[in-house]
């Protein structure tokens, strides 16, 4: 009997004679340096992945994917895989030329033909892609469409060289290719995949045995590993939290493999893509849950998709697709019953057992309880490792205000009473410290500030991400770039912004360095407060008003409101 879901399917890749060929050709090409995003798109086209794309979308489909979820010849495919590039890059590019197509390190994976050139509407590629009808940046792909992408795209067919070089997961990590001859090995016929971007709880491993039960078919546990949504668990501890579960599933029928997928959160759009890539993957079954693939809450505080709109979407086009929806309903612990069950098949008059990932974000964070019904021991054991309660987690204390405000007498204030009480390393990076040892060539323009702070914020993400007390007192007078470092830092622990909301009129009278009044003569150009501007924060965590109270009262402040976080035990 055939078996159509083992056959190969088309790759992007020359043989490895001509990839020595055309690697040495390349390096003669205009190169572009792939964003990581960019990276795992071209691995997935050039594995066959993306099947039946050949490179990077053309204008024509592009609009047509955009506005109708299909390529321009009609074959349905929901997303538009396109190449964003700077400006200034594709100001030396016409349509016609060959460029290399490089990894971050300089190694050249590919040669796309570029065959297209235009700047998109980015709003409309947000609203009908990603927002049903709203641009709005609550969207972590709209946020990225605006604010991380380039402002023009090419298109055009890409030649592959060779696959990107992963370190980490070697050997769970299969093309689609591998995967099909695995299957096609175990006389796997029918398949059923389950998507994922968080760590196994016992609710999925339920949900992922009944879909195997349901299809009759042998298991992929398929977890994402490239791009999830910001904020979510990195895919190291993942990974390590799917081996710890592993042996809970039959070996003989359950086969887990790493995905480097850079998801869109694209909710119903999302669905129906990973089910044709789940079928180039020699699957023949998907399960869709609630709010697959969803991007949370709009800026309005709604959700931006309905729960089972991604269900609906793939059930309208899953003959084209060419794999079948497993749907499945939240899955609930009943605790009379010892048991779960899909949320609407809960026997009457029981009690539901449910933690949220918000709930259990809360108690990690706080070092709570989580009880055995909810996950396995290893895999609670794991997330502990990488989410260690607050009080013992990295964090960063960022003093801003004016110049003479008092931020680096506080700030060192602080710095001994967090000394004295022990247990993290503590660093302050003061303005003046900085400004000698890390930004010694810079000046006071707009441009060299950002430097400078950006500078400190990436220092101080570094220290939080290792376990220690970063305190920052520069004068940081622009909004967003304040708001830049918060986003560094809280990719690894809190971020708490105070204001030394001394007035420009008590710092002039102080004039502690003498610095104000030179800057009225002219002397000093550019002075924060007197002739460059100063934004004050509008929500900061803490706001000192320094008039009329002591330095030690104000570092006191600091430390309660520490206290308040969690973040040190009283
Ligand atoms: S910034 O805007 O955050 O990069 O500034 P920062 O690095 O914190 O400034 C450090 C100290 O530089 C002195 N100084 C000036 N401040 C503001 N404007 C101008 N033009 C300027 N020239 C020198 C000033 O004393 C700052 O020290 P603090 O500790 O804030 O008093």
């Amino acid at each position: 009997m055939t078996m159509p879901n083992t056959t190969p399917i088309p790759e992007l890749y020359v043989s490895a004679e001509s990839a020595q060929k055309l690697k040495v050709e390349a390096g003669n090409l205009l190169s572009w340096d792939l964003t990581p995003r960019q990276i795992c798109d071209l691995e997935l086209l050039m594995n066959g992945g993306f099947n039946p794309l050949k490179g990077f979308l053309s204008e024509a489909d592009y609009d047509s994917v955009v506005d109708t979820m299909r390529l321009a010849d009609g074959t349905l495919w929901p997303m538009p895989i396109t190449l964003d590039v700077s400006q200034a890059f594709a100001d030396k590019i016409e349509p016609g030329t060959d460029i290399a197509l490089r990894d971050q390190e300089g190694v050249i994976l590919a040669i796309m033909s570029v065959s297209d050139k235009w700047v998109p509407n980015k709003v409309r590629e947000a609203e009908k892609v990603f927002g049903y009808g709203a641009n709005d940046l609550a969207h972590p792909a709209i946020n990225y469409l605006h604010n991380v992408a380039g402002p023009v795209y090419l298109g055009g067919p890409v030649t592959g060289i060779q696959q990107p070089v992963h370190y980490d997961f070697k050997a769970r990590r299969d093309t689609p290719n591998e995967l099909r001859a695995f299957f096609r090995k175990l006389g796997w016929r029918k398949v059923v995949a389950f998507q994922t971007r968080n760590p196994l709880h016992r609710a999925h491993q339920e949900l992922t045995f009944r879909a195997a039960r349901e299809a009759e078919a042998n298991l992929l546990i398929h977890p994402v590993v490239g791009m999830t949504k910001p904020g979510d668990v990195d895919h190291f501890t993942r990974v390590r939290c799917y081996e710890a579960v592993l042996d809970q599933y039959p070996a003989s029928t359950t086969h887990m493999s790493l995905l480097n997928l850079a998801m869109r959160m694209a909710g119903p759009r999302e669905a129906v893509w990973h089910g044709l890539i789940r079928k180039n993957h020699g699957v023949t079954h998907f399960i869709v849950g609630r709010d697959h693939a969803g991007p949370g809450k709009n800026s309005q505080g709604k959700d931006f998709y309905g729960p089972y709109d991604a269900q609906d979407l793939f059930k309208q086009h899953e003959a084209e697709i060419g794999v079948t929806m497993v749907d499945f309903k939240h899955m609930v612990y009943v605790q009379e019953k010892a048991q779960y069950y899909p949320a609407n098949e809960v026997p009457e008059g029981c009690t539901v057992l449910d933690i949220s990932g918000t709930e259990l974000r809360r108690r990690l964070r706080e070092g709570l309880d989580i009880p055995e019904w909810f996950s396995f021991p290893q895999v609670v054991a794991e997330l502990r490792r990488t989410s260690p309660p607050r009080a013992k987690q990295g964090f960063t204390v960022f003093f801003t205000g004016l110049s003479g405000s008092g931020k680096s007498t506080i700030a060192n204030a602080l710095m001994v009473k967090l000394m004295e009480m022990g247990g993290r390393p503590v660093t302050l990076l003061d303005g003046d410290v900085v400004r000698k040892h890390l930004s010694s060539e810079l000046g006071f323009s707009k441009e060299h500030r950002d430097i400078n702070i950006k500078r400190i914020g990436y220092v101080a993400s570094e220290i939080t991400k290792n376990g220690g007390i970063a305190i920052c007192a520069p004068i940081a007078p622009y909004t967003a770039t304040r708001r830049a470092v918060r986003e560094m830092i809280e990719a690894y622990g809190a971020f708490i912004e105070v204001h030394v909301a001394t007035s420009v009129e008590e710092c002039e009278k102080r004039d502690r360095k003498g610095l104000y009044k030179l800057a009225r003569e002219g002397k000093i150009k550019e002075f924060t407060g007197i002739s460059d501007p100063y934004e004050a924060p509008e929500n900061p965590e803490l706001r000192l008003d320094t008039e009329g109270l002591d330095v030690d009262y104000c570092a006191q402040q600091v430390i309660l409101k520490l206290e308040s976080m969690g973040l040190i035990k009283a």
